[in-house]
């Protein structure tokens, strides 16, 4: 006998057929959530590099506490040869910089120039090695000079700094403009700051007499050295708030280890294949 009804495969039932869903709309490109990459992880300093880094942080923090002590001993300035308490002065700091920013932390003028002129040796000689590496390895050469699409580009660099909007993938391996000319100007500024100060030493002037020439008189060089002083301290709250905004477990860390995590640039997800009819 044949029967009328459909047959069924020994093995059960045919599989339902699911209804396919309407068709959605593809949303624009800006909407799509980014795709982010494996970070990659590059070798961003030299251990010569870190270490005289940290060296030269610790003598610089020394360095301005012991000389605003020194400044304290007489907290005025004067431009030219000569300066004293009778003489018109160009800026005074009336009781003084607080003790507690100056080392020692209470008027003691011959301890703050033992603190002052130690770690001035130790910074000239951690100083002269950064600088042999910098200019021997191609370091300062290859990562502090911009390049002709930085310059071209110096304005929308700001204006993005402005926004405390950093460059992510390839671009930010490499310093960006801002921070080059801050970099080239620090380690102009240094050495200023030390021959300025070199020149208040007598044993100096009568060796290099002149050095007072140079940067006119006596007191216009002690009042030089206070600018470049202030001058320091303003480079180093612009690098401590771009190394915040940055992500400062990242920029940080990559100044102790020598390890910095590149952020992945944000890719689209590329839109979908239309459907193509059967
Ligand atoms: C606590 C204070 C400081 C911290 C946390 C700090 C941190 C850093 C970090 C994270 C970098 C690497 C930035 C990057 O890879 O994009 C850097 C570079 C640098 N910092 Fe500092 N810094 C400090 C103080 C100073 C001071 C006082 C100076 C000099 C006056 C200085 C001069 C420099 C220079 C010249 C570089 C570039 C080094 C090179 O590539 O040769 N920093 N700093």
């Amino acid at each position: 006998m044949v029967s009328d009804e459909p047959a069924i495969p020994e093995d059960g039932p045919p599989p339902e057929v699911q209804p396919s869903p309407p068709p959605v709309a593809e949303p624009p490109p800006e909407a799509r959530p980014a795709l982010s990459a494996a970070p990659e992880v590059i070798h961003r300093h030299a251990a010569i590099t870190r270490i005289t880094h940290w060296i030269n942080v610790v003598c610089i923090t020394v360095l301005l506490m012991s000389g605003f002590q020194i400044f304290d001993a007489h907290p005025a300035l004067y431009w030219g040869q000569k300066g004293a308490d009778f003489d018109r002065h160009i800026f005074a700091w009336p009781g003084g910089i607080p003790h507690w920013a100056t080392i020692p932390g209470w008027q003691d003028l011959a301890t703050g120039r033992i603190w002052h002129f130690f770690f001035a040796w130790l910074f000239v000689i951690n100083g002269l090695v950064y600088l042999a590496y910098g200019f021997l390895s191609g370091h300062f050469r290859r990562d502090f000079l911009p390049t002709r699409h930085q310059l071209a580009h110096i304005g929308q660099s700001a204006w993005e700094h402005l926004r405390l909007k950093f460059p992510k993938g390839e671009e930010a391996k490499t310093y960006n403009v801002l921070q080059k000319f801050a970099y080239i100007g620090i380690v102009i500024l240094l050495p200023l700051m030390l021959a300025t100060g070199l020149t208040m030493s007598p044993g100096m002037d009568s060796a290099f007499p002149w050095l007072l020439d140079l940067f006119g008189g006596r007191q216009s060089d002690r009042t030089l050295h206070f600018i470049f002083a202030w001058l320091i301290v303003g480079f180093v709250i612009i690098h401590l708030i771009a190394i915040l905004a940055a992500g400062p477990i990242n920029e940080i860390g990559s100044m102790i280890t020598g390890r910095w995590k590149v952020e992945p640039e944000p890719h689209p997800i590329p839109p979908s294949q239309p459907e193509t009819a059967p």
